[in-house]
């Protein structure tokens, strides 16, 4: 059942648990995820970004994600990723995205805080959930490889004047997490600043949301979770699933041509990971 962000996320803030928020760009990772989340009885977020709308159609995948979400007994909000163009959140707000992130972590505080703040707004004004990130990911891989990335770690001061300052529903931090397959497929040591964490959640009241989660150690996340991390993205750890599923598939058959065939082992490898991580998260049961 389509409900609130906020029905789904004060349930975790409530008893401590994470709510995955995935990725999805097409009919077969809504449907892997949706079965995930009813098989395991817990609440998820089905998210898409601007370039998944580009991909898709936001009329298509909102239509979508509504649909499928209908079918299926368990809590589903639906979510705008990474929001930067004004326009593109405003006709997600139209299409029934009761959630939308705005991404001003590439700006300057002041700028973020504008940008941010346009957006609480106008989304308030229709009872949208806004997400705001303080802190850098995007481009990480760059940063890792200079040994430079602790500089774009959000700063617990700067978290809680970042809330008050725009008004945000939830806010994403940077505390060692970045987006990509690339930190899976090369087997990088990864490591969350967990100190870091706990200091923002000290000062934080609002929800917090780890991104560029895919790849990490089942521990560190869940020790990010007892540290106030409530919503939990994973994009990465899907794109590998539907991937490899399909490498198999072609290495094995060369004379299947219904698509059907060809995407259902995709289909139940997303749907494998997609359990594993809501076991993890601890939102197994939690519907
Ligand atoms: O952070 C979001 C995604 O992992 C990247 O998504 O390729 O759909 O923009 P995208
Ligand atoms: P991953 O690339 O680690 O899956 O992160 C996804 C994400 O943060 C989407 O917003
Ligand atoms: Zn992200």
């Amino acid at each position: 059942m389509l409900v609130h962000i906020k029905k789904i996320i004060r349930k975790a803030q409530q008893f401590g648990y994470a709510v995955p928020a995935f990725n999805v760009n097409n009919l077969e990772t809504i449907i892997a995820v949706l079965r995930a989340a009813e098989k395991m009885k817990s609440p998820v977020i089905l998210q898409a970004t601007e370039s998944a709308i580009a991909y898709a159609g936001l009329e298509e995948l909102s239509a979508l994600m509504r649909a499928a979400a209908g079918e299926v007994n368990v809590p589903v909000a639906i979510h705008l990723d990474h929001g930067h163009d004004l326009k593109i959140i405003k006709q997600a707000i139209a299409q029934d995205f009761f959630s939308v992130m705005i991404d001003g972590s590439a700006c300057p505080y002041k700028k973020n805080v504008l940008l941010t703040k346009k957006v609480v707004r106008f989304a308030h004004e229709k009872k949208v959930w806004v997400q705001g990130e303080i802190g850098r990911l995007e481009g990480a891989e760059d940063w890792v490889k200079t040994g430079k990335l602790e500089a774009f770690f959000t700063e617990p001061e700067d978290a809680v004047r970042f809330v008050q300052d725009t008004g945000v529903d939830a806010l994403a931090v940077a505390i060692g997490n970045y987006h990509g397959v690339e930190k899976i497929i090369e087997k990088k040591e990864l490591k969350l600043d967990l100190k870091r964490l706990a200091e923002i959640a000290t000062v934080v009241r609002a929800p917090l949301v780890l991104h560029g989660a895919s790849g990490f150690p089942a521990g560190q996340i869940k020790k990010a979770i007892k540290s106030g991390i409530r919503i939990i993205n994973i994009d990465s750890e899907l794109r590998i699933s539907f991937a490899k599923a399909q490498m198999e598939f072609w290495r094995k058959n060369n004379k299947i041509f219904d698509p059907r065939k060809i995407l259902k082992p995709s289909i139940l490898k997303m749907q494998k990971t997609a359990e594993e991580k809501i076991k993890i998260f601890g939102c197994k049961g939690k519907a």
